[in-house]
């Protein structure tokens, strides 16, 4: 039983399969580059800062970038390691198979699954309050709460003359026309007062639900199609990170970034949440949430078998990309928490959190404002397809070793793509999409990624150790100092997310552990090869 858990794939077997691929290799180092930057910057940066700094550090938040930065920096250097010694589809999926045996190789299958789909849906979740935004802003007109909200959201809202008769410290909360209150604000209020609140439950996520549709669309039409729409994204995304920083930089209020590292303190939230607000615990529960802004990089190793030159593109296509966003992530983050206050975060900026913080604080941008919506747009859309893709490439490496059915495997025989792995990611996607709320869902990302990069740093240890003999066009430098630090720094991250993310992400792999052995393991290509 123990030889055949850990059975591990021979590296001159990966060999074989390029051959064999039926994948078009089209991906040079800038396009890798480019993937990278496209599945980093989103979601993590324009929606989980001002979240992480409402719900976990103020605006410390920018330290929790440093510290999620740090941890990607060592994951990085030992992603890129992998990159170049096994550039094969699948991430990090293809390097625990190699090295720590296919038990450990679906573990980290499985739990890619989290990264990748639930990343995209958490990024979807996202898109749709930008959506809104853009509607308003563009035709003044707004898409109703209950259709860009899951079921487990709900609003307290009060508008229009009602608001005259509310306490003047909640009038002055009130933004065009509409305040909004917590539950704790409601549930203080009178009876009278209490009746001109409606309290809205979402329903379903439409928009989020659309845009996944859309994008699964492009991605089975083909990689060089979405690579080019992608590069065109990723200009403008960058773009508009760099015109915030340099415009917002003086609207910056002093006031907010004061004291810069709140008192640690319990925060409550509008869903009942509660989470450890302020002091180091409050940093590192923030840096686990805007680790979701870092994900991404690791993608661009997904699509190696799509690589002109893998094993010079690879490192500089992960690396290269991680270093330029994590200087713009600090700058942004800090920005943005100096010009909105952690009240704005914690209601009406609260969604769209960018577009607000312009809009009702530097006076005069209304054009920037505007241009950020559609640049994030945009950009939400570009992280949605190398999600989406990325996970469909780890299942087609994983069906083609026989560990989930051959579907997953089955290319298209126009576009050569993996039609049928996309279609049905699609219906996984949109169920979390459309009915869970993107906090949930992002934490989820983040606790999944961040026990992938574990296994990841581990492996490149590991295999220093058993096999040294092997080529590295690119090695990880300090091994074992830099994968001890990058599984180090993910811990504590992992700490920071708290126990309700830790259950998740337990029963997410205990399900994965049953699979395997009713399915997996039965049908495993490898086992069969050496039997
Ligand atoms: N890093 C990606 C984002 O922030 C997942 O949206």
């Amino acid at each position: 039983m123990k030889d055949k858990l850990f059975a591990r794939k021979n590296i001159t077997h990966f060999n074989n399969e390029i051959e064999s691929s039926q994948l078009k290799r089209t991906l040079g180092k800038w396009s890798l580059m480019a993937l990278g930057i496209g599945a980093i910057i989103g979601a993590g940066l324009f929606v989980r800062t001002a979240s992480a700094a409402a719900n976990n550090a103020g605006p410390a938040v920018t330290i929790g970038f440093i510290i999620a930065g740090i941890g990607c920096a060592f994951a990085g250097l030992c992603y890129a390691e992998f990159a170049s010694m096994i550039p094969i589809a699948g991430s990090a999926y293809t390097y625990s198979y190699a090295t720590m045996g296919e038990f450990v190789a679906w573990l980290i299958g499985w739990d890619l699954v989290l990264e990748y789909a639930l990343g995209a849906a958490t990024v979807g979740i996202a898109w749709s309050e930008y959506l809104n935004k853009f509607l308003f802003q563009f035709f003044h007109v707004s898409i109703p709460y209950q259709f860009y909200h899951s079921p487990f959201e709900h609003i307290n809202r009060v508008v229009g003359d009602a608001i005259t008769q509310f306490p003047a410290d909640m009038i002055a909360k009130a933004k065009e026309g509409v305040l909004i209150l917590t539950d704790k604000e409601l549930s203080s209020l009178p009876a009278n007062l209490a009746s001109a609140v409606s309290i809205v439950h979402g329903v379903i996520n439409i928009p989020a639900l659309f845009i996944i549709f859309a994008l699964t669309l492009l991605l089975i039409r083909g990689m060089k199609e979405s690579s080019f729409v992608n590069g065109l994204i990723v200009i403008t995304k960058v773009a508009i990170v760099i015109l915030v920083i340099a415009l917002g930089w003086s609207y910056m209020n002093p006031v907010n970034h004061t004291p810069f590292i709140p008192a640690a303190q319990e925060y409550v939230d509008a869903q009942h949440v509660s989470h450890n607000y302020g002091g180091w615990l409050g940093i590192f529960g923030a840096a686990g949430v805007v680790f979701f802004a870092f994900i991404g990089f690791d993608a661009v190793s997904t699509a190696a078998q799509e690589s002109k030159n893998p094993q010079k593109d690879m490192p500089i296509g992960i690396l290269g990309s991680l270093a330029i966003c994590t200087v713009l992530y600090i700058l942004f983050s800090y920005v943005l928490t100096g010009l909105a206050s952690v009240e704005d975060f914690r209601t009406q900026g609260k969604e769209a959190s960018v577009v607000f913080a312009i809009q009702h604080y530097m006076p005069g941008y209304e054009w920037l404002a505007k241009c950020v919506t559609v640049a994030i747009l945009a950009g939400f859309s570009s992280v949605i397809l190398v999600m989406l893709m990325g996970q469909s490439r780890v299942f087609f490496s994983m069906s083609r070793d026989g560990l989930v059915p051959k579907m997953f495997s089955d290319v298209h025989p126009k576009f050569h793509t993996p039609y049928k792995s996309n279609i049905l990611f699609l219906g996984f996607v949109g169920i979390f999409a459309a009915f869970v709320p993107g906090d949930i869902v992002g934490d989820m990302t983040s606790i999944g990624t961040l026990f992938a990069f574990i296994l990841v740093c581990a492996g490149v240890w590991v295999m220093r150790v058993k096999q040294p003999e092997l080529p590295r066009k690119f090695k990880t430098p300090l091994v074992p100092l830099v994968p001890i630090l990058g599984i180090g720094v993910c811990l504590l991250m992992i700490y920071g997310l708290g126990w309700p993310n830790w259950v998740r992400l337990g029963v997410w792999m205990v399900i994965g552990l049953v699979i395997y052995f009713a399915y997996g393991i039965k049908n495993s290509k490898l086992r069969e090869g050496n039997k």
